[in-house]
């Protein structure tokens, strides 16, 4: 047609007639990211539907915003006692407040993601769910709780909510795209490797970080992706998709006294019942739905007073495994049944510790071994064994790189940066330092580092004492723990330092906490806190205000588990 011509649409019109498509809001809360990529996921699909979509994390909408809304997914995971994510904490509070405004033009669903181990299993899917029947809205879509082996439900789940609010969206959606088609040509495509499908790394070396008699073991991996075109960002996760070791495989078959060769189908898969226990299945880590349905099968009283208290419930679960549950309450069981009750493996995920810009091909891993080899067999993390003790240089890793956008470097290379990360949470500093040397940005970096023992337990001291030599490292605080009659905390450090940190907090620092979600990560905290109201003058509250605009400024992040 000539420029400007008038040429009849008749998509346009026919949206044009029935009143544009509403928009489908899809906010999430994640505390490791698996609500984020939930909701991105959805938001990717329901675009290639042609939906006007709006995906936005809870830290970034103002609570008040929902009144205006007519669709809306929440898609929420849970942390500990059941509380929101940090990004979701302000709207987790405004709606279950009587703030909260009637919303009784609002459609929603919710998808609910955490872990059946604990007793406040979804609890924040549950709060919001209850919160927004409460006031008015209409639930379009069962809510769904999924447990940490989340994938399959998320599929379903996203499937069903693409059908449901593509209808509720109405208007006459544009001409749809295959989603995939729609990313070529976009700035940056995504790595073709995905958790479903992971990229087969070389090892490339391995080596233990700390020495005899350390208490602890931890290891430096190096895996290649040369030629995967994987690339990834400092601050980036990595999922590893690791395999049960065949001692322990065998441990179970014995247990049970099924015969490993037999062929299974299940979930439309048919493997050897050692297969699936190898490489399918959840041999470590125990969960409540597990023990509810094998105290039923196996009549175990002990275990059902152990699942009727769930403060003793925790607690048990931390000390035993499968075995121990197999051996303890043997039973009539069948290949397929045993199958059945135990999850999915699921990958673990470790933050990368090595800088893209230094080593593009490659990502290091820095790894503490969880367990050993007990009078009773093997009892340990299933990843952390697999990486440290079962792979060697020239064997191939399973993995896929997962975006943490909620922990990155600042862009101003002039901005000073604190680093704290006792433990194996130093290593994303590790790629920071790196990659702020590799890029030529100059601003300050602190590290506060804390371990047991200076002598076993010094994680990297070469390359920080030759960063601090270069100048890409500009303070290091060490805290070692058990050097001293009395325990010393990387957040003793921070008190004792506190008219410095308050005058790099003053300059703009950015401070990133990675490592222990439970204990180390708010007892961080309320040093930071204290140096805000001992060198800012601040009260209490002001402190927490400020902790929370340093948050919305992106000036204060974490990658904590
Ligand atoms: P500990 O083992 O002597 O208790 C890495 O694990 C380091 O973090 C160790 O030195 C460990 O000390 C320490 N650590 C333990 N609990 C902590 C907490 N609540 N805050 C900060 N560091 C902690």
């Amino acid at each position: 047609a000539a420029p400007g011509a008038e040429v009849p649409v008749p998509q346009a019109r026919a949206a044009a007639a029935s009143g544009a498509s509403r928009v489908l809001n899809i906010w999430y809360g994640s505390e490791t990211g698996n609500a984020r990529r939930v909701a991105e996921a959805l938001a990717e699909d329901a675009r290639g539907k042609g939906l006007s979509v709006k995906l936005a994390s809870l830290a970034d909408v103002r609570p008040q915003q929902i009144r205006k809304q007519e669709l809306l997914t929440l898609v929420v995971s849970t942390h500990g006692e059941g509380d929101p994510p940090e990004d979701a904490e302000d709207f987790h509070e405004f709606l279950l407040s009587d703030k909260a405004p009637k919303l009784s033009d609002l459609q929603y669903a919710v998808f609910a993601l955490g872990d059946s181990s604990y007793e406040h299993f979804c609890q924040t899917g549950r709060d919001f769910d209850a919160a927004l029947e409460k006031l008015g809205a209409k639930r379009v879509l069962d809510r769904v709780d999924a447990d940490v082996d989340f994938e399959n439900a998320a599929r379903q789940w996203r499937e069903q909510a693409l059908e449901r609010f593509s209808e509720l969206a109405g208007g006459e959606p544009a001409e749809a795209a295959p989603s995939h088609l729609q990313l070529v040509g976009e700035a940056k495509a995504p790595s073709r490797w995905t958790r479903e499908e992971p990229f087969e790394a070389e090892v490339l070396a391995s080596h233990p970080l700390t020495v005899a008699p350390s208490g602890k073991s931890v290891h430096h991996i190096e895996l290649s992706i040369e030629d995967s075109g994987i690339q990834y960002q400092a601050g980036d996760s990595v999922g590893i998709w690791a395999d049960n070791d065949p001692a322990l495989v065998e441990e179970v078959l014995a247990a049970t006294g099924l015969d490993g060769s037999q062929a299974i189908e299940y979930e439309g898969q048919t493997r050897s019942l050692r297969d699936w226990l190898g490489r399918h299945r959840e041999l470590t880590q125990l969960s409540r739905p597990f023990l509810e349905q094998y105290a039923e099968l196996a009549q175990a009283d002990a275990l059902k007073a152990v699942l009727a208290d769930a403060t003793q419930l925790r607690d048990w679960i931390k000390d035993h495994q499968v075995i121990d549950v197999l051996r303890a309450w043997p039973t009539e069981l069948d290949g397929r049944r045993l199958v059945s009750l135990l999850r999915g493996l699921t990958p673990r995920m470790y933050s990368i510790a090595s800088s893209p810009a230094d080593t593009p091909d490659e990502i290091h891993l820095t790894v503490a071994t969880v367990g050993g080899e007990t009078e009773q067999g093997l009892r340990v993390g299933t990843a952390s064994w697999y990486l440290n003790r079962r792979i060697e240089a020239g064997d191939r890793v399973r993995l896929f790189v997962e975006e943490n956008p909620r922990f990155r470097l600042p862009e101003d290379g002039q901005a000073p940066v604190i680093m704290i990360g006792p433990g194996t949470g130093v290593a994303p500093f590790r790629a920071f330092v790196t990659e702020r040397r590799a890029l030529g940005h100059d601003g300050s970096n602190w590290l506060f580092f804390g371990e047991q023992h200076r002598r076993t337990d010094f994680l990297y001291q070469l390359e920080w004492q030759r960063h601090l030599k270069s100048g890409a490292l500009d303070k290091l605080s060490l805290a070692f723990s058990r050097d001293q009659a009395e325990k010393v905390y990387v957040q003793h450090r921070i008190r004792q330092q506190a008219a410095e940190f308050h005058q790099w907090l003053e300059a703009g620092a950015h401070i990133y906490v990675c490592g222990d979600a439970n204990r180390m990560a708010p007892d961080v905290e309320a040093a930071i806190r204290d140096v805000l109201v001992a060198q800012g003058g601040l009260s209490e509250d002001a402190a927490g205000d400020y902790l929370k605009q340093l948050r919305r400024e992106g000036r204060y992040q974490k990658d904590v588990y």
